[in-house]
């Protein structure tokens, strides 16, 4: 991708490697995930996730294999004022999963502008840490940000990943993007209904949902800290 760990949102159970189309973790097993929009003051829990991805992960996920210098500057130089970033957190507080949502003007991504008569179109980067796929993660920061997309009045949502990754070649398909491969590369395409007041309430509801998940989470966190901090308390 160009632009743009273990529980995850609830989830509760220690997830395998991959998960997979052969996965044993069926779908009705999956835990309730929540979808959160970051802010700036996630970028160290940003720079944490990214840094735990090994250089294949890096590979697929921003098209060749950023060192960690480049992906603190990545991280740095993420325009939170332009651009949407989501996350879905464990029950450390830790960065299970992240989609960042670049908004561009059309003209900037030539192979989409054709398609669109919005000023702006949309393209999506996601990762998923290793230790929580195949858990739903990177479908439901997809969807999440198809709906955003919808909202703000764009039309068209992109990815641009190598063709030989199967699992977001799997996730693209499943959502009914148009896709074109050319030279191992993969361009998607994803046509997007206008907003609606469902649309509209949807992501309302899940992003207040995500941040009272957030915040139960932030103050267990806490009370458990102060807790292990009076004398003769352990915390294991
Ligand atoms: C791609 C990625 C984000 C997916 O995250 P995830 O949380 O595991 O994805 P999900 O659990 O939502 O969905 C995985 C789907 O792929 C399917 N799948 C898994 N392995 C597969 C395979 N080898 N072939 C086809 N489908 C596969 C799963 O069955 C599941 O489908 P389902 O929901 O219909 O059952 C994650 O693998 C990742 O971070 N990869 C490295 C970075 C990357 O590739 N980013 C994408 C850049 S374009």
């Amino acid at each position: 991708m160009t632009t743009t760990d273990a529980r995850a949102g609830s989830a509760s159970q220690a997830p395998g490697k991959t998960g997979g189309a052969g996965s044993d973790k069926t779908k009705a097993s999956r835990p309730t995930i929540f979808v959160k929009e970051l802010s700036r003051r996630a970028r160290k829990r940003l720079l944490r996730h990214f840094l735990a991805l090994d250089s294949g992960d890096r590979l697929l996920r921003f098209g060749s294999v950023l060192s960690d210098d480049l992906l603190s500057r990545y991280v740095e130089n993420i325009d939170f004022s332009r651009d949407t970033v989501f996350g879905v957190y464990d029950r450390k507080l830790r960065l299970l999963g992240v989609g960042h949502l670049a908004f561009a003007p059309r003209e900037a991504l030539p192979s989409v502008s054709a398609s669109t008569t919005k000023e702006r179109v949309a393209e999506f980067g996601v990762s998923v840490a290793a230790s929580a796929r195949g858990m739903g993660v990177g479908s439901r920061l997809f969807e999440r940000a198809a709906i955003r997309c919808r909202n703000v009045d764009i039309d068209t949502l992109y990815m641009h990943c190598l063709s030989s990754n199967k699992v977001m070649m799997h996730i693209a398909k499943k959502a009914g993007m148009a896709i074109h491969r050319d030279y191992g590369e993969a361009d998607a395409y994803l046509k997007l209904p206008p907003a609606n007041p469902a649309s509209m309430l949807q992501e309302a509801v899940q992003e207040q949902v995500a941040t009272l998940d957030y915040t139960v989470k932030a103050n267990l966190r806490a009370a458990l800290k102060w807790l292990s901090s009076l004398p003769g308390i352990k915390r294991d």
